[in-house]
């Protein structure tokens, strides 16, 4: 395949970016996404010239790193699955595809499709932890008997993989999905039990102090999501802070 790739090209978070056109050839249909990334940037450091700076790590749809804005669609045009795990296979021969970063206040560009995160990172540390008892009592988890339902829609929450596409699709940049799969999978289990309703306090509140929007119920962010994380989590959410705003410790 020989494909055209429009990419921003932003040298740091206080420069002005602007979509630059490259061409690439033989690219087999069987190469992921980053795969066709790494053959263009190959060919520009063999002709001495900066090459496209994206994130990745593991490959394979499990870190969360990868973040690309491709043809209007975080993770582009196919559906539960990263970028990574894109493959050519979903272009045409001859295809203009568009590639930027993530845009949200809360992800500033570090530079070209590379954006800032760490305020994900921020509004785990405010609560996405339990207690654990370290006294010598501590009890096996498994011996906790668990509802077979909430075992389940945990675990669902807790596939949750930190990307922040649901940011990119959202129309408010909200991290509503993001922060509710993290407040469930806690909320629904024993062990998150004692800090629970500080939890959602503190995640909810650091979340509007990062500057990501607000949820107005358009659901882009759960088709978009990788893991399909489900809007459910939102709500639950939202009764977890009413809860916790009526009824505080
Ligand atoms: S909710 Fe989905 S889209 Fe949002 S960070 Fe988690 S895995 Fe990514
Ligand atoms: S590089 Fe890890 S999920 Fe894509």
């Amino acid at each position: 395949m020989n494909l055209t790739l429009k990419i921003w090209r932003q040298q740091d978070a206080n420069s002005k970016g602007a979509m630059h056109t490259y061409e690439v050839s033989d690219i087999s249909e069987h190469m992921s996404f980053l795969e066709m990334l790494d053959v263009l940037n190959e060919g520009l450091v063999a002709k001495g010239e900066s090459p496209v700076a994206f994130d990745h790590d593991c490959r394979e749809g499990i870190c969360g790193m990868c973040s690309l804005y491709i043809n209007g669609e975080p993770h582009g045009p196919d559906r539960a699955i990263t970028t990574c795990q894109l493959h050519m296979r979903k272009f045409k021969d001859g295809e203009t595809i568009h590639i930027e970063p993530w845009r949200a206040k809360a992800f500033p560009v570090i530079k070209d499709l590379t954006v800032d995160r760490s305020s994900f990172d921020r509004i785990i540390q405010a609560g996405g932890y339990v207690s654990v008892n370290t006294s010598g009592n501590t009890q096996d988890a498994n011996a906790i008997p668990i509802p077979k339902a909430d075992a389940d829609n945990a675990f669902d929450a807790a596939t949750c993989i930190g990307c922040g596409a649901c940011v990119a699709a959202c129309k408010n940049a909200s991290a509503m999905l993001f922060v509710s799969a993290k407040v469930s999978q806690l909320a629904l289990l024993p062990q998150g039990q004692v800090e629970r309703k500080d939890r959602v306090m503190n995640m909810v509140d650091q979340m509007d102090k990062e500057g990501f929007g607000n949820c107005t119920n358009t659901g882009a962010c759960s088709i978009e999501c990788p893991k399909e994380i489900s809007l459910d989590n939102i709500a639950r959410m939202n009764r977890e802070f009413l809860i916790a705003s009526v009824l505080p410790e």
